[in-house]
């Protein structure tokens, strides 16, 4: 028997972009009417005076906190407040979009066509900032099984893997099944260059690279780290291997508009001027002052009153598994930069309609403690007509009959909640992202950066630093006994030692 057909469905439609993207076309991102219709918005119809016994946000709870978000907003932008890391402001990433050139842009798009054309394979390492937002881009902008696709289908792109973001040895042997019998490149990224998982993940396939190609194996591997500190540049320097930089002046999780996230994106062509413009666009819409007009700050004094108002959980559900990487790089984002001195929301990212059937039932009755925030996806790449049946026996015939597809299906996934959800007094914004576009991307990264920062000062403490990630990687070092923390590595073993046992 011959395998199936797909009879009366056209090609795919997110193949077909990637393929012209592969041949060089580009979408028209300097056209005025092609950025309004790619422009991301903001819908707060939902988020006010719930019903019910619960504490519920007001308009009034906004005006209150508007003088103090805009004292944030201006502080940032004159890069005053809270901001050091280890002496150096980091606040780097906010006028970024606007100094970013042309050249930089051109030479990370040759070096990533110099590997892209000897490679089969790329694997991007590295964890936290270092990792998502490369992900989430690609994952918002190619084909679910990107992969497994032919090369041409791909736009001529190799396959892309990650590795370092976890310790699981069974998801790096698979990983490396996956490899096998490919020609490999890799870029390892790491700021600090001593993360351990990104480390070990370097080690180990730093190896493999040497005992298959040799001499050959440092036109093989790409460093991004730190611009003069860390182990990672005296190895580059030693072995030769080309290097991309991180600002001192930028932080893992802000960190995707510089050769962190441009290079991996450039090896699958994705457009990072296209990317790169979004962020300016979204730049230029929220230096304004006026927090009706700035969606940065409309969206962090929501937020803020939010959580003064006892909501502690913000749920941030998406129609579209290709943009649920922006809800999991949230994930990071927000409560890495939140989260300090008893402070900050919990993000749980969630893919409707799936997750309607898991904790939709604590969403609508559970403790009123949730705020919920929607990434809509309003047009998708491909559309999936649903067909008339005879029998109609599941009584499906009204959804064709009304001219609806798949399409205005998953678009009710987000209105039916967000307005079921707000009358069970779970107050709730969409952010409605028009297209899978590398300009719609590029916007929602620097609304949530530009919004977080201001969180930051309105909870009244520094968002750039992270020192509760830092001590579990200090725990790790210990625990590892790494020279140097054998003492800390002692006292620790001793503390748990001293701890009664619970296990039954
Ligand atoms: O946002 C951050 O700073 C972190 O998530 C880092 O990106 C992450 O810990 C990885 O650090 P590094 O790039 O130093 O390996």
């Amino acid at each position: 028997m011959e395998g199936m057909k797909l009879i009366g469905f056209g090609e795919n439609i997110t193949i077909e972009i990637q393929k012209e993207r592969g041949k060089g076309k580009k979408n028209p991102f300097n056209v005025q009417q092609w950025q309004s219709a790619n422009t991301i918005s903001l819908d707060l119809t939902y988020l006010f005076d719930t019903p019910g016994d619960s504490p519920s946000i007001t308009f009034e709870d906004i005006k209150d906190i508007a003088p103090k978000v805009i004292k944030a907003h201006r502080m940032l932008t004159k890069d005053e407040g809270d901001i050091y890391d280890n002496g150096i402001p980091m606040t780097g990433w906010q006028n970024l979009p606007e100094k970013i050139t042309q050249d930089h842009l051109a030479d990370i798009k040759s070096a990533a066509r110099n590997l892209s054309s000897r490679i089969d394979a790329f694997v991007s390492l590295g964890i936290g900032g270092s990792y998502l937002g490369i992900e989430t881009t690609i994952k918002a902008l190619t084909h679910t099984y990107f992969n497994q696709l032919s090369r041409k289908e791909r736009g001529d792109a190799p396959e892309i893997y990650f590795l370092g973001q976890n310790m699981d040895p069974d998801y790096f042997r698979d990983t490396l099944d996956m490899l096998k019998g490919k020609m490999i490149g890799i870029n390892v990224i790491s700021k600090s260059g001593t993360t351990t998982e990104t480390a070990i993940a370097f080690r180990i396939l730093r190896n493999v690279i040497e005992k298959n190609w040799g001499q050959e194996a440092k036109n093989l591997i790409y460093v991004t780290t730190d611009t003069v500190r860390g182990g990672l540049q005296k190895l580059s320097k030693d072995k030769g291997y080309k290097t991309f930089s991180i600002p001192d002046n930028i932080g893992g999780r802000y960190s995707v508009l510089t050769d962190v996230g441009l290079l991996g994106l450039a090896m699958t062509n994705i457009d990072i001027e296209e990317f790169a413009a979004g962020f300016k666009y979204m730049r230029r819409i929220t230096m304004s002052d006026d927090l009706w007009k700035n969606p940065s700050l409309l969206h962090a004094a929501a937020r803020y009153a939010a959580w003064l108002k006892g909501k502690k959980i913000e749920v941030v559900a998406t129609n579209s598994a290709s943009l649920y990487g922006v809800a999991r790089w949230m994930e990071q984002l927000f409560p890495e930069s939140e989260g300090h001195s008893g402070h900050g929301m919990w993000v749980s990212p969630s893919l409707y309609s799936e997750k309607l059937h898991a904790n939709g039932q604590m969403v609508q009755q559970g403790e009123r403690n949730l705020l919920e925030t929607f990434i809509m996806l309003k047009e998708h790449d491909n559309r999936v007509y649903i067909p008339q049946d005879e029998g109609n026996l599941e009584g499906l015939n009204f959804i064709p009959d009304k001219g609806r597809d798949m399409n205005s299906i998953n678009r009710i996934v987000i209105e039916g909640p967000a307005y079921a959800h707000y009358l069970g007094a779970v107050p709730n914004m969409v952010i409605e992202i028009p297209r899978r576009t590398a300009f719609c991307l590029g916007q929602i990264f620097y609304m949530m950066e530009r919004s977080v920062a201001i969180s930051g000062y309105l909870f009244g403490h520094n968002p750039f630093i992270q020192p509760g990630v830092e001590d579990y990687k200090k725990a790790m070092f210990a625990l590892l006994e790494k020279p140097g923390f054998e003492e800390k590595g002692k006292e620790i073993k001793d503390n748990i030692s001293k701890m009664k046992k619970i296990k039954i």
